[in-house]
């Protein structure tokens, strides 16, 4: 029985909907409240067991591994002014048992790229890939019950849940075989159609449980849609070797790569956020009475 351990995220992408927000800084160090959007998916990691932290980035990302560093003049300073409250806070950005692991893509090659820019690290062990812009709130984390479901069926499995058709072009789309509830056998994978040429609704969202012969197919795909080496691809060509499983997962995603999504993952966890809800819900109900 194998176990996964690692999860991969590619965090270097420009960012580029987000301008002049991500001129500078990395569009997952975004915040969501108080949180930024890679902090989310390394937490969703973690709440799934996953021990080592993998992260593909480029130039203009050093700000994310200064923050999964210790910040320790940072501490010192909140030490010295008995500053309990926020150095708990600070230390549990990332716990004691947690390996961060860094890799460079040096060109902007495309996601399945990035996704094989980590197989010196994840070499012959399944492993989990992490989208930090799809931010999902689930009551089980997302990866978590991806990592249930591969202990059970030991293969690859992609996050799904169904879009509107007109936004088949956003998304890897899946064709698939109804297997048991909430799961099902994947015979089709297709990067970004256009409506009228998506075989169905069910997208490919964010998250994924990989089998290490992703790599192999991975080092042979060749530029696909847009110009770069898509990890659809890699997955349409794994799928012909291996089982694969869409598993519609339980949960909410937001778009945190589009203004819009963004906007709604800051209202709804907004409304969680034990020190802001009340009074952020009051002030939301003004609005609306307005
Ligand atoms: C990527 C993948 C796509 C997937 C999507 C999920 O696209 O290429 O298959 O459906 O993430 O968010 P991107 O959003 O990077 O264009």
């Amino acid at each position: 029985m194998k176990k996964i351990t690692k999860a991969v995220f590619p965090v270097a992408g420009m960012g580029s909907r987000f301008l002049p927000a991500t001129k500078a800084s990395p569009k997952e160090m975004m915040p969501v409240v108080d949180k930024p959007l890679i902090q989310y998916a390394v937490e969703e990691a973690i709440a799934a067991g996953i021990t080592d932290m993998v992260f593909i980035t480029g130039r203009n990302k050093r700000a994310i591994e200064d923050h999964f560093d210790k910040a320790y003049e940072l501490e010192a300073e909140l030490v010295m002014r008995g500053k309990e409250e926020l150095l708990r806070i600070l230390r549990e950005v990332i716990p004691a048992h947690i390996n961060c692991i860094y890799i460079r893509q040096t060109e902007p090659l495309g996601l399945g790229h990035a996704v094989l820019c980590a197989k010196p690290v994840v070499q012959d062990e399944p492993f989990a890939v992490i989208l930090a812009d799809d931010l999902i709130d689930g009551d089980t984390p997302v990866i978590k019950q991806m990592v249930d479901v591969f202990q059970r069926h030991q293969c690859s499995i992609l996050g799904v849940k169904n879009v509107p058709r007109e936004q088949t072009r956003q998304y890897g789309i899946v064709s698939s075989t109804a297997l048991e509830a909430g799961l099902e056998l994947v015979n089709g994978i297709v990067e970004k159609p256009k409506p009228e040429d998506a075989p169905t609704t069910l997208a490919v969202v964010g998250r994924y449980i990989l089998t290490p012969r992703i790599f192999h197919h991975l080092e042979k795909v060749h530029a696909g849609a847009g110009g770069e080496i898509q990890l659809t691809d890699g997955i349409a060509a794994l799928m012909k070797e291996e089982k694969m499983l869409a598993y519609r997962f339980n949960g909410t995603r937001y778009d945190c790569g589009s203004k819009l999504g963004y906007l709604k993952a800051m209202v709804a966890l907004g409304l969680k956020h034990p020190e802001v809800r009340d009074e952020f819900a009051a002030y939301l109900q003004s609005l609306k009475n307005h």
